[in-house]
């Protein structure tokens, strides 16, 4: 997530219209709501009415993105792509500066892992997390005007830039069942987001499959550059995979002081000088042993690993007795980059296929 997208989805439709009616209606303040509501007292009105709305912190957020029939797969959200990946993030209350544009007020990368300290924080609490507590840190938020902003709200020195983003397993797809659904999807990346310079995307499979991609000039994430970026760029994405794999603490937001102990590299655009070149060549890529359904933490070889990793030949049972337990995880065929669309999905009727899904797939 960032903190507000910078091109939020369905560009040009309108915050409210894009983040749908129930959260319009919930931010919607006096004087800021749109017709055609529900005529009733917007969440907002009603804090107010009671006396709390300046004691009150209201956050608009989704647990993950999703995709339906991009990269060639059905329907989902375990994939490593940018509609899987992006969430809307929206907040406001005391001390935050109100936007009125669907502009972000920073392009920051924020994450979920940001939630618990960026409310700790604003509860007055974040004094108390000391400095590795967490593995996120607050968001950079815009301050208001009046100053009400708790002054002990961190403005952090590292704003992170990169992040690592992983699944373990499986997944049905979500929409028709029939299709393959996503096997062996256990894979790691790394998003590199530079201010407006540079975006890269490094996705590592179990399968052994690598993608690298370059979100400036390939936003829709079509043209797989492993083997044709730069070689400084492919060593750089690497080791923060290395690093962002198995990392803890400020280690995560600040994955440089790893890489650079001594503090001369703080961003990306220092790391990718080629001064550096020889530092970068020595450091290992992350690596899993296997293909397991689940995280096993023996499975990912980072150089960076305090833990003793299990051996190889251990790791291999592991993925050999998962494939007795988990027969369907296992068996099921997939052509990860090309899952062909069978003729009875051409033909058939869409509406009514969303119809059985939703009454045969529903969460507990
Ligand atoms: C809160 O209520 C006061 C008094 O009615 C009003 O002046 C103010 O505009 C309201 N604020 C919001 C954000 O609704
Ligand atoms: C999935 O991974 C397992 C374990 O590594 C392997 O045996 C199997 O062939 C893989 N299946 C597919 C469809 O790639």
């Amino acid at each position: 997530m960032q903190v507000a997208m910078r091109r939020p989805w369905g560009a040009g439709t309108g915050l409210r219209a894009a983040l749908g009616a129930a959260a319009a209606e919930l931010l919607g303040g006096a004087g800021g709501r749109e017709g055609g509501g529900r005529g009733g007292a917007s969440g907002v009105e009603t804090l107010n009415a009671s006396g709390v709305l300046d004691n009150t912190y209201i956050i608009y957020s989704s647990d993950n993105g999703y995709h339906v029939g991009t990269h060639r797969f059905g329907a989902g959200k375990v994939l490593p792509y940018e509609e899987d990946l992006r969430v809307p993030f929206l907040i406001r209350g005391p001390g935050i500066k109100a936007s009125k544009s669907t502009k972000p007020t920073n392009t920051k990368v924020g994450l979920h892992v940001d939630f618990a300290p960026t409310i700790l924080t604003l509860a007055g609490a974040g004094g108390q997390l000391g400095d590795k507590a967490l593995d996120g840190t607050p968001l950079g938020l815009a301050a208001s005007d009046d100053g009400t902003l708790r002054a002990d709200y961190p403005r952090p020195q590292h704003h992170r830039n990169q992040f690592q983003a992983e699944f373990w397993g499986s997944w049905i797809d979500e929409l028709l069942h029939h299709l393959p659904g996503y096997v062996n999807n256990t894979w790691k990346a790394v998003r590199v987001y530079d201010e407006e310079r540079n975006g890269w995307k490094y996705i590592y499979s179990c399968t052994g499959s690598k993608e690298i991609y370059d979100l400036k000039k390939d936003p829709g994430e079509l043209n797989n550059m492993y083997d044709t970026a730069p070689m400084n760029v492919r060593t750089r994405l690497e080791a923060l995979l290395a690093v962002l794999a198995v990392c803890r603490g400020d280690t995560c937001t600040n994955p440089w002081k790893v890489l650079h102990p001594g503090g001369e590299v703080q961003s990306w655009s220092d790391a990718i000088k080629s001064k550096y070149d020889d530092v970068y060549a020595r450091i290992k890529p992350f690596k899993f042993v296997a293909c397991l359904g689940y995280q096993d933490l023996s499975n990912e070889m980072s150089e960076y690993r305090v833990v003793n990793p299990a051996s190889i030949s251990q790791v291999r049972h592991l993925a050999s007795v998962d494939a007795v337990h988990i027969p369907v995880t296992l068996e099921a065929p997939v052509e990860r980059f090309a899952v062909p669309v069978p003729k009875d999905v051409l033909d058939s009727d869409v509406a009514r296929w969303y119809e059985v899904a939703e009454v045969k797939y529903h969460f507990a």
